[in-house]
């Protein structure tokens, strides 16, 4: 399988701090394309061989601003215990209801435009709504929760121009852990 070529902003990159703008529909065939292969680069992204191979950092989702395109687009490939993905092509999303209960990722999120360890924590609903369009132009809806809820939400942000990294506390990076479910 042949990693699909793809280029990647780095968080110092203006464009990662603008906000993307609404899809029109037809979407495309340029942006689906690119839809499709960033999800084939995730998928071998969380397969360690293949990463090792091409020097990846394992990622589940990604927003089109991070390829230099301000447009409401994401993609996330998250990798169930079957070792199978499910593929999300998420186009106009809002999210329509979320949890009061937070959660964050213990081991601090990631993200494939932040290439430094970064020290905190993210506070994260538990649970989401979010409805959208995918790339047919099909509306969609999607009840999230834990892991996959945190991709959502940290893509959605993308799309607002917000990088994980701008909602930690640098003076108090753990803060409200206490009131928070870790996973
Ligand atoms: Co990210």
């Amino acid at each position: 399988m042949e990693l699909p070529k793809i280029k990647i902003y780095e968080e110092n990159s203006k464009i990662l701090h603008q906000k993307s703008s609404e899809v029109t529909f037809p979407l495309s065939d340029e942006d689906k394309l690119l839809a499709y292969d960033t999800i084939k680069y995730l998928k071998m992204s969380q397969d360690e061989e293949i990463a090792e191979k091409y020097n990846l950092r394992a990622g589940m989702g990604m927003a089109f601003v991070q390829m230099g395109k301000l447009k409401r687009i994401f993609v996330i490939a998250n990798e169930l215990e079957d070792k199978t993905f499910e593929e999300y092509i998420v186009i106009n999303p809002k999210i329509i209801s979320q949890s009061e209960e937070l959660i964050y990722v213990g081991e601090g999120e990631g993200c494939l435009s932040v290439n430094r360890p970064v020290e905190g924590i993210v506070p994260r609903h538990a649970r989401i709504t979010v409805t959208y369009y995918d790339e047919n132009g099909k509306q969609k809806t999607i009840r999230a929760r834990e892991e996959l809820a945190i991709a959502f939400q940290h893509e959605i942000d993308h799309l607002n121009g917000i990088l994980f990294t701008d909602k930690i506390d640098p003076n108090d990076p753990y803060k409200d852990y206490e009131k928070m479910r870790e996973i």
